[in-house]
């Protein structure tokens, strides 16, 4: 049956069945390690809506793979990401996986380092720190994240060849009559 006229620019190109993969692809753990460093490492993966972090401090937490990562919004409203790491002994710094922040710092529940929400290490409790250290050595590790449309994405990769934006824009034709900025209350966001 030939497709309906309305469907013709949908059509994808397949002109015959494709094996579906094999059973083991789903539950094998080379696979799913594979997976992870091919795609999900290295993607701009969609985290929430710009509406799900409302107002300075909320925060929410995801995890990729063996990676957890907080998403913020600072004290001017600004949207950053951050691997939930403390740079002393790798705590995590976030432990519920969204709300509020109760303070404009992350502070570690182990040792009680505290990060401004920019990720930079400002309190330090110990008297007994080696010679030469300097906070500035230490802050916390940034995530690549990027606003699409009140999309908040993020990505794994150091420093992505581009942003969220660049990569799907070519497919903003076709959802242009969608009310996307509807829910969106418009704040910016940061690298
Ligand atoms: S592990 Fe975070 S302060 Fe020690």
């Amino acid at each position: 049956m030939q497709p309906h006229p309305s469907e013709r620019d949908l059509y994808n190109g397949l002109t015959s069945l494709e094996p579906t993969l094999p059973a083991a692809a789903y539950r094998d753990a080379g696979a799913y390690q594979r997976d992870l460093e091919a795609i999900w490492y290295r993607s701009w993966l969609m985290i929430c809506r710009e509406a799900d972090l409302a107002g300075p401090l909320a925060f929410r937490t995801v995890r990729v793979g063996s990676q957890e990562i907080v998403v913020l919004r600072d004290e001017t409203g600004s949207l950053r990401a951050f691997h939930n790491t403390c740079r002393h002994r790798g705590s995590q710094l976030c432990q519920e996986s969204q709300g509020r922040l109760k303070a404009r710092l992350l502070t570690c529940p182990y040792h009680a380092w505290s990060y401004s929400l920019r990720g930079d290490l400002v309190r330090v409790p110990s008297n007994s720190l080696p010679e030469g250290f300097d906070k500035a050595d230490y802050p916390l590790y940034r995530v690549a994240l990027s606003v699409w449309r009140g999309f908040v994405f993020i990505n794994l990769v150091e420093d992505p060849n581009s942003s969220a934006e660049v990569s799907f824009d070519p497919a903003s034709g076709n959802l242009s009559n969608w009310p996307w900025r509807r829910s969106s209350p418009g704040t910016s966001s940061a690298r």
